[in-house]
């Protein structure tokens, strides 16, 4: 089958003149280059996917330093492991001499040896993550699929190559997961036997990878929609036991994307996940998964704010009380409490915060107070505090009152 119809409709312009170069490039230096993995699967079905994956019969280094000097595209390269990256605008290229591995023993990083485009695709993870499409001018744009890739597309199947899949790579669990669940798909019955029997092998993948596979299900459009499935195939104990994929993870989930930016929503949905656990639980989650530093005080400030809400539910609570109290929390934890607080009037307040009391500035500053006659010293911040609060409260509305309220505070005026 010929895709280079395919190729050409649903790739961007600016993709295919480096389809195009890469395609010259490989030829002049004796090398086959193929487009592979994702990009394949994604063309099949229509879908756009500007994340280039090429597997080389050659060089594939060779070929990213012919192409990064022809196209001005940033290079860099891993000669251990015979892959490449180029940087072009906003897409990227990742090169691979085609390469056979094989695992010392389950969930270690594989040994890499060099191989054929066979070995190539023998050593991946799905069917439909095992295609190619052929760049070289001899047969451009033929379709390489000897697992029936396509087959299973069609069919909305995600399988597994062979029985050791998961015990070799157990991040696979949570890829077949991610990829069922992204496109509408099912586990081949084969496949989800498979899974379900190496569920344990989780335990055999380091905390980094399997963070990284667990941020990957929360980019998705729909992340609650993998989480549920995670919870239904007893995958989530393995990751922590606390962890749900209920309705109340669908609906706080929901809730996060209308409510917030889409930059914001994994960290969200992480605090999300977390929301019902122990302060202490929550500690063996971020170390289950290494959470980097900033994270895990996000996670943190999250679980300590909700302890903190009934202070917020208060109806008697002046706004500076509100402003001198959230501060100190991270802003991505208060709005994982606005969506999934019980007390309404406690999550008001939060979104007052947010909206609104972390811009309030008064106009008066220091240096005003200096020109105003105030002394150097302890009174300068107790003014500027007192200032503050009034702002807050809504007690001084304009500049010229601020600097009334300032001269009454000085403790050297009349
Ligand atoms: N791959 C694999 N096993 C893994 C990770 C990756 O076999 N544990 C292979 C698959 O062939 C996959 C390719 O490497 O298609 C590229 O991996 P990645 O960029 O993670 O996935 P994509 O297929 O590009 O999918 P996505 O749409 O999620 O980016």
């Amino acid at each position: 089958m010929n895709l280079a119809p395919q190729v050409e409709r649903y790739l961007p312009h600016q993709v295919l003149e480096l389809v195009g170069t890469i395609s010259r490039e490989a030829d002049r230096l004796g090398q086959r280059a193929y487009l592979v993995g994702g990009v394949v699967r994604d063309l099949l079905l229509g879908h756009p996917n500007f994340d280039l994956d090429l597997v080389v019969e050659g060089d594939a280094l060779e070929l990213a330093e012919r192409l990064a000097g022809t196209t001005q595209a940033k290079l860099a390269t891993h000669p251990r492991f015979g892959t490449a990256k180029l940087s072009c605008g906003d897409f990227t290229l990742d090169l691979a001499t085609a390469r056979g591995e094989t695992y010392a023993r389950p969930g270690a990083l594989p040994t890499v040896t060099p191989g054929t485009l066979s070995d190539d695709l023998l050593r991946r993870d799905f069917s439909i993550n095992a295609m190619t499409i052929s760049l070289a001018p001899d047969d451009y744009g033929e379709l390489v699929d000897p697992y029936q890739g396509k087959v299973d597309l069609e069919h909305g199947l995600v399988r597994v190559l062979h029985s050791r899949s998961f015990c070799d790579d157990a991040t696979r669990i949570l890829r077949a997961v991610r990829y069922e669940q992204r496109l509408g798909f099912s586990l081949e019955p084969e496949t989800a036997r498979l899974l379900e029997r190496d569920i344990p092998m989780l335990r055999t993948i380091s905390a980094d990878r399997t963070r990284h596979e667990l941020e990957l299900i929360l980019r998705e459009k729909h992340p609650e929609h993998a989480i549920r499935r995670l919870g239904e195939l007893g995958v989530l104990p393995e990751i922590h036991p606390a962890l749900k994929g209920n309705g109340w993870i669908a609906g706080s989930f929901d809730k996060a994307r209308q409510l917030s930016r889409a930059g914001q929503l994994p960290s969200l949905y992480l605090c999300l996940l977390v929301y019902h656990l122990s302060e202490q639980q929550n500690e063996r989650f971020i170390e289950r998964l290494n959470l980097p530093n900033s994270l895990a005080d996000v996670l943190r400030h999250t679980l300590r704010l909700k302890t903190g809400l009934p202070f917020l539910n208060r109806p008697s609570i002046r706004r500076s009380e509100i402003y001198r109290f959230l501060r100190e929390f991270r802003p991505v934890a208060i709005q994982s409490n606005v969506i999934a607080s019980e007390f309404r009037s406690a999550s008001l307040k939060l979104e007052l915060f947010l909206t609104t009391l972390r811009y309030v500035k008064t106009s008066v500053d220091g240096e005003r107070l200096r020109e105003l006659g105030f002394p150097a010293g302890p009174e300068l911040g107790i003014a500027l505090r007192r200032l503050q609060t009034a702002r807050l409260d809504g007690e001084v509305k304009t500049r010229a009152e601020e600097e009334k309220l300032a001269l009454s505070l000085n403790p050297q005026g009349d």
